[in-house]
């Protein structure tokens, strides 16, 4: 991470309640993808992670049973809220959370995440992975500033002082070495992309699956 936490915390502070204001096509794009491949079930907990202002977890809210956002911007995380009353969501809560530190132990199904990720360095974003992982959602819609190839340093979509975004090798190899399987890559800019990470069961739960089911009928048993 290029700056700690709380220079990043109040960087998005000072600029929470312009921010909705200020958003690129490619922005546009790549949350209309975040939210179309997260497609929750109703009975689903979502959680976004960096969630800011809502863009998000607000729409999700209602599709999900349940939508938790996680941010280190108590400014971002106001506008949320703000947001969520006029629209009278009330399956969403917002609450100080890190990718690495979610603060969060419940059920996850859906793990969500739109141009914040890139503020974590490689190994950070590695460990993040690991992190997610844990909490054991079956998906992980990461939409994000990545490199598709070269970057070009005069494009507009990071800032090398205080981002530092992945390679999509770089990001792939984190996902499969963490147990997922990567079954969507969009690539809205060379720099820009949605990756679609499935969790492939553990051998224990693939067990407790199928003894769930009848083999006689194929049928699940009660
Ligand atoms: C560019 S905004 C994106 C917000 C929202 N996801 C969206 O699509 O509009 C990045 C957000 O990530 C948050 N953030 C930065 N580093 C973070 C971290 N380590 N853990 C959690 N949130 C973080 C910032 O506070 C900010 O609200």
């Amino acid at each position: 991470m290029k700056k700690d936490l709380e220079d990043h915390a109040a960087r998005f502070d000072e600029k929470a309640s312009e921010y909705d204001e200020s958003k690129s096509d490619e922005y546009r794009a790549c949350a209309n993808l975040v939210i179309e491949h997260a497609a929750p079930e109703s009975t689903d907990v979502v959680l976004d992670l960096g969630t800011g202002t809502g863009a998000i977890a607000l729409p999700l809210s209602e599709d999900a049973e349940r939508v938790v956002g996680r941010d280190i911007s108590e400014g971002m995380m106001d506008e949320a809220e703000r947001k969520a009353d006029d629209e009278g969501l009330a399956t969403v809560e917002f609450d100080y959370g890190t990718f690495r530190e979610p603060e969060y132990d419940g059920q996850v199904d859906v793990v969500t995440s739109n141009f914040a990720m890139h503020h974590l360095s490689d190994d950070e974003k590695r460990e993040a992975i690991e992190t997610i992982a844990d909490l054991e959602p079956r998906r992980f819609v990461l939409g994000d500033v990545m490199f598709f190839g070269e970057p070009n340093p005069d494009e507009p979509f990071y800032d090398p002082t205080v981002d530092d975004p992945a390679t999509v090798g770089t990001l792939a190899d984190a996902f499969t070495d963490a147990g997922f399987s990567l079954t969507a890559v969009e690539r809205v800019h060379d720099q820009v992309g949605v990756l679609v990470a499935e969790r492939t069961p553990t051998a224990a739960e693939a067990t407790d699956a199928s003894a769930e089911t009848d083999p006689s009928t194929g049928e699940e048993d009660g």
